[in-house]
């Protein structure tokens, strides 16, 4: 049975219905129970076909810990986002981008307001992405780590921009910032430990194969 790593919430909702075209019946991922172990598939009665020699059994985790379960080998696999896997700069396979949880992560400030101000003081879930970032741009930046809420910090004088996930939009629009500047494209990629990938490589390449043919009609290009 393959262990997947898999971030509790927003990425399971658009996950369940990928799974689903893939032909795996994952609706007990979105049961609102606490369990931190929902398997699905497997030999037993309710086994689609391709998974009824193996299933899929999930861990139920916070996204930043998906690449830790993954690099130690405590799942083969985990499904996370690029903004994760680039923070955390992890040693890990990328086979498949899912083409779910497509979002921005940019820089924002206040409206009106310029970031480029000598050492701006910039406000994150992302230190490292962020602090790369502005070294990149020969801007010393001091760079102060929150845990979320992250656009509120300009408006209360923590810091003068933010570095942070915008998807709709409607945060920044409500909090009164704007963007400032694009660092990355954002989605969701399955993200593969390196020596599961040698030795569990048929079960891992046909689950990817289907997942690829769901999310995009076609297998993944090799390389
Ligand atoms: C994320 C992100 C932004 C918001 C962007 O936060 O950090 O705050 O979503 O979405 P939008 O552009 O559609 O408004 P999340 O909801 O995960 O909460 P957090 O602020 O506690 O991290």
């Amino acid at each position: 049975m393959l262990v997947v790593a898999l971030s509790k919430g927003r990425t399971v909702q658009a996950l369940v219905p990928l799974l689903a075209r893939a032909g795996i019946d994952a609706s007990a991922l979105g049961a609102s129970d606490r369990s931190l172990i929902r398997e699905v598939g497997g030999s037993g009665a309710g086994g689609t076909p391709q998974t009824r020699s193996g299933g899929l059994r999930f861990l139920m985790l916070k996204p930043d810990d998906v690449p830790t379960y993954v690099e130690h080998g405590a799942a083969d696999l985990g499904v996370v986002g690029r903004d994760v896997l680039r923070e955390r700069e992890s040693d890990l396979l990328v086979p498949l981008d899912l083409g779910i949880g497509r979002c921005r992560m940019v820089v924002a400030a206040r409206k009106g307001m310029t970031a480029d101000v000598d050492m701006p003081r910039v406000a994150t879930k992302y230190p490292r992405t962020a602090a790369a970032w502005f070294a990149s741009r020969r801007v010393q930046a001091e760079i102060i780590t929150l845990s979320g809420s992250v656009e509120l910090a300009p408006l209360v004088g923590l810091a003068d921009c933010i570095v942070d996930l915008v998807e709709t939009g409607e945060t920044l629009r409500q909090n009164g910032l704007e963007i400032v500047a694009e660092i990355q494209s954002v989605s969701t990629v399955i993200a593969v430990n390196r020596a599961a990938y040698k030795l569990r490589r048929s079960e891992i390449g046909s689950l990817v194969e289907r997942l690829s043919t769901a999310a995009h009609g076609a297998p993944p290009s090799p390389g």
